[in-house]
């Protein structure tokens, strides 16, 4: 019992994946989307792990400058851009491809003297409305980023789909007829699809995905699991047992008294609480596999504890094995127990969790 809680974090399942994404995606190239800290599995160990993959996708700058150290050599997109002179020099020097969604960006571009030549992503936004160009003001944006004093190494164009985990939505149909309206005639390379785009928009195309969830080996459907796409979960959160306890009928357990034996039950108490990124909300019920078996959390979870009734499985003791979610136990169903997505309980596995890789 050297640790009572780990994240065992399965670096052949990624590989798998990402070849199984590349079965879908007809000569696409892979933009593997390990923002967040890969999605709570650990940034650089990830990276790592795909060497496979045609290029990063990071969020912020000092996600990507961490790649940098770590020595990863393929190139790096900066979801969301820069912002001050200061971070366009730095993403110079680390050779970062950069996003461009904000005519602030446009305009520090303008201004960078620098020799380095950036591969430029314009982002376009088709309907989601966060980040990116509107259509009308795509153009002027354009012609603004191919006049730029230090031409761009290559200009790209990429967008977000707002509903592609959401099957037949009208909505993507229109964002994909939108920027294909917009780009189409441009003769530049288009990235468009996340994992549900990549899984179920196959119509979607564009010479680069960005596939996030899918790559950990998690369905982007809530009606469709991982291993219907053949993909195997990265993560498992596996703990432990620390104690069991006999609770009589009518006796309630935990905080707040939320779960009362209902009979004389026999209780586990298993280390992992909120305080290592299991959900409060997560309720009664909420399965735990215990030695491989279902059994169901009871009462509230607590910082660093929950409860689990185990009357049906006589062999549990202390030190028994349980995985919180995983292989044997789809994250996408203890999301929906907890009320959130799959994206939320994988980037919320706190720092205390350690990460094995195997
Ligand atoms: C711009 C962008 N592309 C791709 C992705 C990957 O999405 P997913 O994890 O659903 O594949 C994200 C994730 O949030 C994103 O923000």
């Amino acid at each position: 019992m050297t640790q009572l809680i780990r994240a065992i974090i399965d670096t052949h399942a990624l590989q798998a994946n990402l070849r199984q994404i590349r079965a879908k995606i007809q000569g696409a190239r892979v933009l593997a989307v390990i923002k967040a800290n890969a999605y709570g599995h650990g940034l650089v160990p990830t990276a790592l792990a795909l060497p496979e993959a045609d290029a990063f996708a990071v969020a912020r700058l000092e996600e990507g400058i961490a790649l940098r150290e770590a020595g990863i050599k393929q190139a790096i997109v900066l979801l969301e851009g820069v912002f001050t002179p200061e971070q366009l020099a730095a993403a110079a020097h680390h050779e970062f491809e950069i996003v461009v969604h904000d005519p602030l960006q446009v305009a520090l571009l303008e201004r960078f003297n620098g020799p380095e030549r950036f591969v430029v992503w314009i982002k376009i936004d088709t309907g989601m409305n966060r980040l990116g160009f509107r259509a009308e003001d795509f153009p002027k944006v354009l012609e603004r980023i191919r006049a730029l004093r230090t031409p761009a190494a290559e200009i790209r164009v990429m967008t977000h789909l707002a509903r592609a985990d959401e099957r037949d939505c009208p909505m993507t149909r229109e964002q994909l007829t939108r920027f294909r309206a917009l780009t189409g005639q441009l003769g530049l390379r288009t990235s468009i699809s996340n994992s549900a785009g990549i899984l179920g928009w196959t119509e979607a195309g564009g010479e680069w995905v960005r596939p996030g969830l899918a790559l950990y080996g998690v369905s982007p459907f809530t009606e469709q699991s991982g291993a219907q796409f053949g993909l195997v979960p990265v993560m498992t959160l596996a703990s432990t047992v620390i104690t069991v306890r006999q609770v009589p009928r009518g006796e309630t357990v935990g905080y707040g008294g939320a779960w009362t034996a209902p009979r004389d039950c026999r209780v586990a108490i298993v280390a992992g609480g909120y305080g290592d990124g299991l959900l409060r909300s997560l309720a009664t019920g909420t399965p735990v596999l215990v030695n491989g078996r279902r059994a169901s959390l009871v009462g509230r979870v607590s910082m660093d504890m929950i409860a689990v009734d185990v009357s049906e499985l006589p062999e549990v003791g202390v030190g028994t094995r349980c995985v919180l979610w995983g292989r044997g136990l789809d994250v996408s169903e203890i999301a929906a127990h907890g009320g959130t997505i799959p994206f939320e309980l994988l980037c919320g596995v706190r720092q205390r969790v350690p990460r094995e890789l195997i």
